[in-house]
């Protein structure tokens, strides 16, 4: 096929399929595209949620390490801070020279009361537990003896989105092992160094990070639809303009197309009359000569067998015309003319 011809075949119908076909494919790509940012969105919110919680729990451990390197620090006794009744060391309830009552406070306590404050002030839930407890209400929730037992598996941290209060929580744990400050109190129960002694786990609402999301998406949403809709106008547009020109060059070559077949005509047309000329010439002289009152038998029959033979030769010329089976020229005086004697078979 000559690049005409695909031209030709090109049918404006056909060309708007293909323009459809790669609008198709376009919008599943941006569809797609979307989707997948909003998955890797989503993945970046929850991520973002755990890192919040994450940075919870190692405060917790941090403040804790300090207190257990003191093997319990003393506070005032309030309303709030009561003597621990499960702390059973000695001297855990002392008093200052000028009166003031004083309890020691450890690790978990000090944790209990932490996570009040941080539920009241941050909205974070906090809880240290352990599937072996010494304080019966810190006794793990099902969630949590799960985690604890994947801890026991070699699993550091466990985490997942969970419905607390009606409203949706990042919920995260960690292990709680056994420093050498814990042995103070622990080493009774049989714990070393290394030991989970159970764990902390922290719920952080997922809403604000939902809300960074969103907002991300949205925009996100707006640029890809722009993008979309710029696609299909350019599209159009280059559409437009190249069915136009395919229209053009269509008319064009059918114009070129009549003008080389009026060529053709015009050279047959001088070709036969270049060819006819002559015997016709002959023809007219000689009929006038035989039309003369006063011929002779001689002249007559020598004049008829010349007309004759002028005949035969357009005779046999228009047999040639018939016969023409290809497009062969010549350059005549007259002009560019068909050459019946090569043309013809
Ligand atoms: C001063 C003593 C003391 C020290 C030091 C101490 N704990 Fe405890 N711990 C306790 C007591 C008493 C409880 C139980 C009552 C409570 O909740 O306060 C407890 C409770 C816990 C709990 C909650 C589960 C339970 O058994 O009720 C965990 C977990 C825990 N401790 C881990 C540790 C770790 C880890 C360390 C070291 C960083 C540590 N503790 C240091 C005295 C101590």
């Amino acid at each position: 096929m000559n690049k005409n011809e695909i031209i030709k075949n090109f049918n404006s119908k056909l060309i708007w399929y293909y323009a459809l076909g790669g609008m198709v494919v376009w919008s599943l790509f941006i569809g797609l595209s979307l989707l997948w940012h909003q998955r890797t969105m989503h993945a970046g919110a929850l991520e973002a949620a755990r890192i919040e919680a994450r940075e919870a729990f190692h405060n917790h451990v941090t403040y804790r390490s300090w207190n257990a390197d003191h093997g319990g620090v003393y506070a005032p006794v309030t309303k709030k801070t009561q003597p621990n009744p499960y702390l059973k060391i000695p001297e855990r309830d002392i008093q200052t020279p000028s009166g003031l009552k004083l309890t020691k406070i450890n690790p978990a306590f000090m944790t209990r009361q932490v996570n009040e404050m941080a539920l009241e002030k941050f909205g974070y839930i906090g809880h240290i537990t352990s599937l072996n407890p010494i304080r019966p209400e810190n006794k793990s929730d099902v969630w949590e003896a799960i985690a604890l037992k994947s801890f026991e598996q070699g699993t550091d941290e466990v985490s997942s989105l969970e419905m607390i209060n009606n409203e949706e929580y990042m919920r995260l744990m960690r292990p709680l092992i056994t420093e050498k400050g814990c042995l103070k109190c622990h080493a009774k129960q049989g714990y070393q160094e290394g030991d989970i002694r159970g764990g902390i786990s922290v719920a952080v609402p997922i809403a604000p990070h939902f809300v960074i999301k969103k907002n991300n998406l949205k925009y996100l949403a707006i640029m890809y639809c722009l993008l979309w809709l710029a696609a299909l106008t350019g599209t159009i547009i280059f559409m437009l303009i190249l069915n136009q020109q395919i229209q053009k060059r269509l008319k064009a070559e059918d114009e070129l197309g009549r003008h080389e077949k009026m060529e053709g005509v015009i050279e047959m047309a001088r070709a036969v009359c270049h060819e006819l000329n002559q015997p016709l010439q002959t023809i007219l002289g000689n009929l006038e000569i035989v039309m003369l009152d006063d011929i002779d038998e001689k002249t007559l029959s020598k004049r008829t067998k010349l007309i004759k033979e002028q005949v035969e030769r357009m005779g046999k010329m228009t047999q040639k015309l018939i016969n023409i089976a290809s497009y062969e020229t010549k350059d005549m005086p007259q002009g560019k003319v068909i050459d019946i004697e090569k043309s013809s078979r």
